[in-house]
């Protein structure tokens, strides 16, 4: 095997795993421009709570309170709502997964 062909493989391969991985980290930014629109307000980009999502009832998503809520559970709360939050039917169910996502990235 010559030397170029191996050098046009691997061009080839990165390329393809630069397509790949595009659309992956494009999700995870979509999940945090999606929160800090839609979430913020009350949650805090960090998670941690406005101060007038805490006078709702917010707990700390950085907390092992929320951590400990199974994903069903995230899921279910950012859907239907509960309490003061509202819900949120509009989310596609991969919006949602990657609101879940984002809201495991910030455990301490
Ligand atoms: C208007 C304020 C408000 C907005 C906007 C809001 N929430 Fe909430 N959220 C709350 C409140 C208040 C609670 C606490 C509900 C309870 O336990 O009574 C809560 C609870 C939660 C919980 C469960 C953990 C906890 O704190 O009890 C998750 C997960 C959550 N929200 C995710 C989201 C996501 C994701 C969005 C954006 C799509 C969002 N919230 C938008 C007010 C809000």
């Amino acid at each position: 095997m010559n030397m170029t062909k191996n050098v046009q493989r691997l061009a080839v391969v990165s390329a393809l795993a630069a397509l790949f991985a595009l659309p992956l980290s494009a999700k995870a930014d979509d999940a945090a421009a999606t929160f800090k629109s839609k979430c913020a307000g009350c949650h805090a980009a960090d998670g941690t709570g406005s101060p007038m999502g805490k006078k709702m009832g917010a707990h700390d998503f950085t907390s092992a309170e929320v951590q400990k809520m199974s994903d069903a559970e995230l899921s279910e709360t950012i859907t239907n709502g509960k309490g003061k939050m509202p819900a949120y039917k509009s989310l596609t169910p991969d919006q949602v997964k990657g609101l879940v996502g984002y809201i495991r990235s910030l455990k301490k």
